[in-house]
C-alpha cells in the first residue's frame, strides 16, 4: 500500500512537472492549446490565409510584418488590431502596416466554427507562420494560448526600430525583447519578402548623413535603379527589400546585403556591423542555417510579453479583432 502511495504520489508530481514544463518554456503558450475547444483552427487559418494570398501575394510579407509589430510592442497581444484615434496602428512606426483585413476575415471564420475560443494574437501568429510557408519558407510549431490584451497606445511603437539605427541600438531593442543578436539577425531574414516605401531610404540615395551625396555602401547599379523608383520628389513608390527575389523565400538577402545591395541602412549595417557580420556569412552560405534560425527565431518572437490563462496574464478573447469586447 505504501508503495502504491508513493507510485500515486510520484507520478503525480511527474505529471505536474510536465504540465509545468510544458507552460513554463514561454510563458503560458502551449502546443494543442485549442486542441478540445477547436480543433480545426490551424486549418481554418491556413486555408483563410491561402484564400487572400492567392490573390495578393504581397499580403503574405504584410502579415509577417504585421505580427513582428504585434509582438514588439507590449508583447504579442493583438494590439496593434484595435482601431481608433491615438492606438499603435497611428503611429508613425507603423506606417505601411497591412494585411488587417485578412485578420478580420480569419477572425470572423473562426468565430463561426469556435465562439469566444480563439484570441486575434493566436490567429495573427497563426497566419504569420502560415504567409512565410506559402513563399516557400520553412514551417515551425506555434505554441497558441495568447490572449488580446487591452491596451494600445501610439507613443508605445516607439519600442520598434527603425531602419536608420546602428546596430547596437538594434541589438538593445531586441535584447529589451529577450532577443539575442543571433535572433535580429535571423528575424531581419523576414526581408527577404516585401517592400520598403521610399521613405524609409531615400536619404540614402540623395543625402546620406547630411553629405549631399549618396551612401557610398550602396552599390553603384542598385543606386541608380532605386533612384530612378524615388524620384528625389517622391516618397510614395516601393522598392523590393530583397533585391531580384521579393516573392519568394531564399538567402539572397543576405547575398545582398553583402553585395552592397541592401535596401535598408539596418540591413546594410548587419554586414558592416562586427557583431553581426559572421551570421550574414553563415546564412548568405547556407539558406539551409537559415531557414533553421528563422524558425527557431520566430517562436521566440512570437512568445514576447504574451499574456495568457497560465500566467494569470491579463487580457481577453477578443470578439472582433478590432475592438475590445466592453
Ligand atoms: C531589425 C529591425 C527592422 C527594421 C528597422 C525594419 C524596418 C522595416 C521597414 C522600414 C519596412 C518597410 C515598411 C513599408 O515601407 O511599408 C519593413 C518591411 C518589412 N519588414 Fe521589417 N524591419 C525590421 C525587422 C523585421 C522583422 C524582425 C520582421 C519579421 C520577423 C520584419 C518583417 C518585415 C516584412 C515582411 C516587411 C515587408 C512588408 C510588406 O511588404 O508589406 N522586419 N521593415
Amino acid at each position: 500500500m505504501a508503495a502504491l502511495t508513493s507510485i500515486f504520489i510520484f507520478s503525480f508530481f511527474l505529471s505536474l512537472m510536465s504540465t509545468e514544463a510544458q507552460y513554463a518554456h514561454y510563458g503560458g503558450t502551449n502546443y494543442g492549446h485549442y486542441s478540445e475547444s477547436c480543433p480545426n483552427v490551424e486549418e481554418m487559418v491556413k486555408s483563410s490565409v491561402q484564400f487572400f494570398i492567392d490573390a495578393d501575394s504581397t499580403l503574405a510579407p504584410a502579415l509577417l510584418r504585421l505580427h513582428f509589430h504585434d509582438c514588439f510592442v507590449n508583447g504579442c497581444d493583438g494590439s496593434v488590431l484595435l482601431e481608433g484615434p491615438g492606438r499603435e496602428m497611428t503611429s508613425p512606426a507603423n506606417f505601411g502596416l497591412r494585411g488587417f483585413e485578412v485578420v478580420a476575415a480569419t477572425k470572423a471564420r473562426v468565430e463561426a466554427m469556435c465562439p469566444g475560443v480563439v484570441s486575434c494574437a493566436d490567429i495573427l501568429a497563426l497566419a504569420a507562420r502560415d504567409a512565410v510557408v506559402l513563399t516557400n519558407g520553412p514551417s515551425w510549431d506555434v505554441p497558441l494560448g495568447r490572449l488580446d490584451g487591452y491596451r494600445s497606445v501610439a507613443a508605445d511603437a516607439m519600442s520598434l526600430p527603425s531602419p536608420n539605427e546602428p546596430v547596437s541600438v538594434l541589438r538593445s531593442k531586441f535584447a529589451a525583447k529577450g532577443l539575442s543578436t543571433e535572433d535580429l539577425v535571423a528575424l531581419s531574414g523576414a526581408h527577404t519578402i516585401g517592400q520598403a516605401s521610399c521613405q524609409f531610404f531615400s536619404y540614402r540615395l540623395y543625402n546620406y548623413r547630411s553629405t549631399g551625396t549618396s551612401d557610398p555602401s550602396l552599390e553603384r547599379s542598385s543606386l541608380r535603379e532605386l533612384q530612378s523608383i524615388c524620384p528625389a520628389s517622391s516618397s510614395s513608390a516601393l522598392a523590393a527589400l530583397d533585391k531580384g527575389s521579393k516573392d519568394v523565400w531564399d538567402n539572397m538577402y543576405y547575398k545582398n546585403i553583402i553585395a552592397g545591395n541592401g535596401l535598408l541602412e539596418s540591413d546594410a549595417e548587419l554586414f558592416a556591423d562586427g557583431s553581426t557580420r559572421g551570421l550574414v556569412s553563415l546564412y548568405a552560405r547556407s539558406g539551409n542555417d537559415f531557414g533553421v534560425a528563422f524558425a527557431r527565431s520566430m517562436v521566440k518572437l512570437s512568445n514576447v510579453g504574451v499574456r495568457t490563462h497560465a500566467n494569470g496574464g491579463d487580457g481577453e478573447i477578443r470578439r472582433l479583432c478590432q475592438v475590445p469586447n466592453f
